[in-house]
């Protein structure tokens, strides 16, 4: 079965209200607009945003997902915010192990496997992000550093109905920098390997493994066209409309 491309955008620590829902109405005018798209559309935007957001995106076919989640359901935890309350918000995703959680806020493999399991027991579906920094690429560690990623964050009850996995160098975020297509392809296939081992063939070959690093229009088709690639996770170029979408439409979406 051929795995469904998913255009996700992480708006990160971007937004106020009205230009986020605008942005957000921007994006159901013109998902609305290609009738039945051929690929999931998601937006992340923070937390702040995820109610208003919902409501801008009415009838539209995007779904709606947040950033981060704590790894328990509710309690003394200052700040934090549980994957019931975002099941709660209306969301039906959650971003977790981003490379900037992980530097920023020293995440673990081990606490982002929580994190994705208290994802799953609230009814959410987690996308699950991997790569590498430029000094392991550099000393050609990369399959390497993503394989030990996947090990160690995947939760075994994972599945590809309620996962899916971003890869991510460090390296390539908000840089203008990529891989190579041939780069980003070897490390998919890869990827897919290890979920194979830790999940079984029937869940890895149904698994959605979307790149993410400077996905721009431009690049779009050069690296959703290759055959480990079901979609991208996008930063920057997720916080333009004409941007977003053309992504979509040079991926062959509509
Ligand atoms: P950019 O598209 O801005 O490089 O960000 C990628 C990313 O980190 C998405 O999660």
């Amino acid at each position: 079965m051929a795995r469904k491309i998913m255009i996700a955008g992480n708006w990160k620590m971007n937004g106020l209200l009205e230009d986020g829902v605008a942005l957000a109405k921007g994006v159901a005018a013109e998902v609305k607009k290609m009738g039945k798209p051929e690929c999931e559309f998601l937006v992340c935007p923070p937390f702040t945003l995820l109610t208003s957001v919902k409501k801008a995106l009415r009838g539209a076919k995007v779904a709606l997902g947040a950033q981060d989640c704590h790894f328990t359901e509710k309690g003394a935890h200052t700040g934090d915010i549980s994957p019931v309350m975002l099941k709660d918000a209306g969301c039906q995703y959650v971003i977790t192990g981003h490379s900037e959680r992980r530097a920023d806020h020293g995440e673990s493999n081990e606490l982002i496997c929580k994190k994705s399991q208290a994802a799953y027991d609230a009814g959410l579906k987690v996308i699950i992000c991997i790569g590498e920094t430029l000094a392991e690429r550099d000393a050609g560690k990369t399959i390497d550093v993503c394989s030990a990623q996947i090990l160690g964050s995947v939760p075994e009850t994972a599945t590809s109905s309620n996962t899916v996995i971003a890869y991510e160098p460090v390296w390539a975020i908000g840089t203008g920098k990529t891989p190579t297509a041939k780069d980003v392809e070897d490390v998919h296939a890869a990827v897919r390997k290890v979920l194979a081992k830790k999940l079984g063939k029937g869940n890895a070959n149904k698994m959605r493994i979307l790149y993410g690093g400077s996905v721009k229009p431009a690049n779009a088709k050069e690296f959703l066209s290759l055959p480990d690639v079901d979609g991208a996770l996008i930063g920057g170029a997720s916080l333009k409309v004409e941007d977003f979408i053309n992504i979509a439409k040079n991926a062959g979406c509509c």
